[in-house]
């Protein structure tokens, strides 16, 4: 058995992060979401992954390289435009050969793993099994539609009256049958080869699509909101390690984590909290469920409920909320006069002043 890991894409909803990095390596809990990914696909047992790359191919590579940090064997596969996650298995159909395969989206985050999921796959071997969650709003998912044996009768895409509140989470199990209704698809409305319409072939050929309900948390990582939320439920996973410099000046509470040179200083943190190697947190208050990458500097600052990616710096500013923080970013205050908010924000930021 293979894994396809769908790690290329646009990621217009993470924007401006995503110009100028891959949406799969922004750090939760200062650990790319991606890498979640791949210790889930080795802890089921699997070892041959091929990863679909678009634009951001080289970060990508580089971060994960040939996969052997992972125990795993990694190919790249290159996927010229983001044209659908059924368009990610057709340019896949060599590698994957005549091979079942696990299809999971590199921006999405399982709690608890795959390994249940594969183990009844292997047993049961139908021609496709997704997994299903119970959502408030169907609407902005694809959307299954069950006969009561749990047996997949029909799949929507984002359908206006859903025919139920259970909708597809980001991984699938296929045997090679998948092949053939991949080659079959015409891009939908939006010009993308859905998946949804490749399982719903199957269906419709007769073919065996079984489903498994999980009730266990999973969150696609696809916006800033579930970012935040996915680092908050890792962060709660943490215990306190404080291996980097701790001043007497400074009140640490409950779960932290200060990597080794990194440097605290008359600072207060509240846990749980993550701080990378290098960076320094100096007279700030850092709250819960923030990640402070790398390299990071948090001087004369409040912040909290965050995640601030390598080299970025918070100098005097109280209070950061519920933020996403790129690479090299600097956040300062503004001289006193005149009372004017100075702003460089490169395209498609998003930001909320509260003044
Ligand atoms: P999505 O989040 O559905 O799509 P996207 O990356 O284009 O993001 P946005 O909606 O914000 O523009 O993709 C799910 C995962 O699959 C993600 O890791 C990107 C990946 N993907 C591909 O590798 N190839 C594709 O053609 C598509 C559509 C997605």
């Amino acid at each position: 058995m293979k894994a396809l890991v769908l790690a290329g894409g646009s990621g217009t909803r993470l924007r401006p992060i995503t110009h100028t990095s891959a949406k799969q390596l922004v750090p939760v809990a200062n650990k790319p979401v991606l890498f979640y990914g791949l210790e889930a696909i080795a802890a089921a047992g699997i070892r041959e992954v091929g990863i679909i790359v678009g634009d951001t191919h080289r970060e990508i590579e580089a971060a994960v390289g040939d996969g052997s940090a992972f125990g795993l064997s990694v190919t790249y596969l290159r996927q010229d435009a983001p044209l659908g996650l059924a368009h990610a298995v057709l340019i896949a159909r060599e590698y994957l050969g005549d091979d079942d395969f696990v299809m999971y989206l590199g921006d999405n985050f399982i709690v608890g793993g795959i390994e249940p999921l594969v183990r009844r796959f292997r047993a049961d071997r139908p021609a496709a099994q997704i997994m299903l969650t119970r959502v408030g709003d169907p609407r902005q998912f694809g959307v299954a539609e069950l006969d009561g044996t749990g047996r997949v009768v029909g799949l929507e895409e984002k359908p206006r009256e859903p025919k139920s509140d259970l909708a597809l989470v980001g991984v699938y199990l296929f045997t090679a049958a998948v092949h053939e209704a991949v080659a079959a698809l015409k891009p939908s409305w939006r010009g993308e080869l859905e998946i949804t319409d490749a399982i719903q072939w199957l269906i419709d050929a007769g073919r065996r699509v079984e489903s498994t309900v999980v009730s266990g948390y999973w969150k696609d990582t696809g916006n800033v909101a579930d970012m935040l939320e996915v680092n908050r439920l890792l962060l709660e996973t943490v215990e306190q390690r404080l291996d980097g410099e701790v001043d007497p000046g400074s009140e640490i509470i409950g779960r932290v984590v200060v990597e080794a040179g990194a440097r605290v200083t008359g600072s207060r943190i509240v846990g749980p909290v993550v701080v990378g190697a290098g960076a320094q947190v100096r007279d700030s208050y850092v709250g819960p469920f923030t990640s402070i990458a790398e390299d990071c500097q948090v001087v004369d600052s409040e912040i909290e409920y965050s995640i601030l990616l390598r080299r970025a710096s918070i100098h005097g500013v109280r209070r950061i909320e519920a933020s996403l923080i790129g690479h090299d970013v600097e956040v300062t205050p503004a001289p006193n006069t005149p009372r004017a908010h100075r702003l460089v924000l490169g395209d498609h930021s998003k930001v909320q002043i509260s003044s």
